[in-house]
């Protein structure tokens, strides 16, 4: 019945602490993704990505709310957690064992020991080279790469990546990027990441949520995310005037006679009857495709002004 839906997050929240030291990391957080996406979790620092991920990986009971994975009940069902393959942060290693060696002790406690599909996933993430060289060796990057490999060892359908190109070069950011759209793409896997970065979701994320202060403030397609706010530039005149009128409905931004309007497409023939009623000669209108990255400062900045 559910087996089309690998995530299903239902009003999950989680707060820490007492009192004073009260931190609502995760609020009322809804949301699902479907069987082969790629989802992107998208927000600042301290968002509440990490803690999302912590409790989806049972590590970290929810405050309220349900959690399913593949339709199972993650903290009455655990065992559907064999499914997915994680990477969460600050992935821990034996410091004093190899990267190969690492991967052998733990793919053995899972009972899946395999050093042809170790050697195969090492040179995959690009450490067959440093494979047998000790871990407490390992650079950020090495260690990430070496976390990933990990999180496939057993071959889950569902892997969830807490920030995955953190600590990586330009290159390895590149090849990361390549990995996981190849995992959906050829492997048939669903993946759920982390990211703050949000040229990387739009490179690499078929669906986001954008959480900010424990909050999904946005989800949908990145696509559609992005033609919903478009922005449209308009040259008027008096500049002053149309900013006035418009202020009240949409972000207007004036630069001497023109106006940006952080709007979608569709507002297009309201903005202008809007104006024209308003005495303010309009004398051109473009819409320009907002950057992704413009759109989450603004929703980010927005929402810490409304705090
Ligand atoms: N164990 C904890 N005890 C108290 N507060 C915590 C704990 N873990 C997380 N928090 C708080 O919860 C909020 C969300 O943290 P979280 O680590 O989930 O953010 P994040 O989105 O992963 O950020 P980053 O991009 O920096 O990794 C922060 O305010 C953080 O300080
Ligand atoms: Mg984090």
């Amino acid at each position: 019945m559910h087996n089309t839906i690998a995530i299903r997050l239902e009003n999950m929240s989680k707060t820490f602490g007492h009192r004073k030291n009260r931190v609502r990391a995760v609020r009322n957080v809804t949301l699902e993704v479907q069987v082969g996406q790629v989802y992107g979790f998208l927000g600042p620092n301290g968002a509440g990505k990490s803690t999302t991920i912590r409790m989806i990986m049972n590590l970290i009971r929810p405050s309220a709310g349900e959690i399913y994975v593949y339709g199972r009940h993650v903290q009455k069902d655990h065992a559907v957690l064999r499914r997915v393959g994680a990477l969460v942060e600050g992935a821990a290693f034996y410091h004093f064992l190899t990267g190969r060696k690492n991967l052998e002790v733990l793919a053995r406690t899972g009972g899946y020991f395999d050093a042809a599909r170790s050697q195969d996933l090492l040179e995959q993430v690009g450490m067959a080279d440093r494979a047998d060289r000790l871990v407490k060796g390992y650079s950020t990057g090495m260690k990430q790469r070496l976390g990933l490999a990990a999180a496939l060892l057993h071959d889950p359908d569902l892997v969830i990546l807490d920030e995955p190109t953190n600590g990586l070069d330009p290159a390895g950011i590149q090849e990361m990027r390549t990995f996981i759209r190849d995992l959906a793409q050829k492997q048939g896997k669903t993946v759920f990441l982390s990211s703050h970065l949000l040229g990387e979701v739009e490179q690499v994320c078929d669906r986001v949520a954008i959480i900010n202060h424990g909050e999904v403030i946005r989800e949908g397609k990145v696509a559609d995310l992005l033609a919903a706010q478009s922005q449209l530039l308009l040259e008027v005149e008096p500049a002053v005037q149309a900013t006035a009128v418009l202020a009240p409905r949409w972000s207007v931004a004036a630069h001497g006679k023109s106006i940006s309007v952080l709007a979608g497409r569709q507002d297009t023939p309201a903005i202008v009857q809007m104006l024209v009623a308003n005495d303010v000669a309009v004398y051109e209108v473009r819409s320009q495709r907002q950057s992704l990255e413009q759109f989450f400062l603004e929703v980010t900045a927005k929402q810490e002004i409304r705090e």
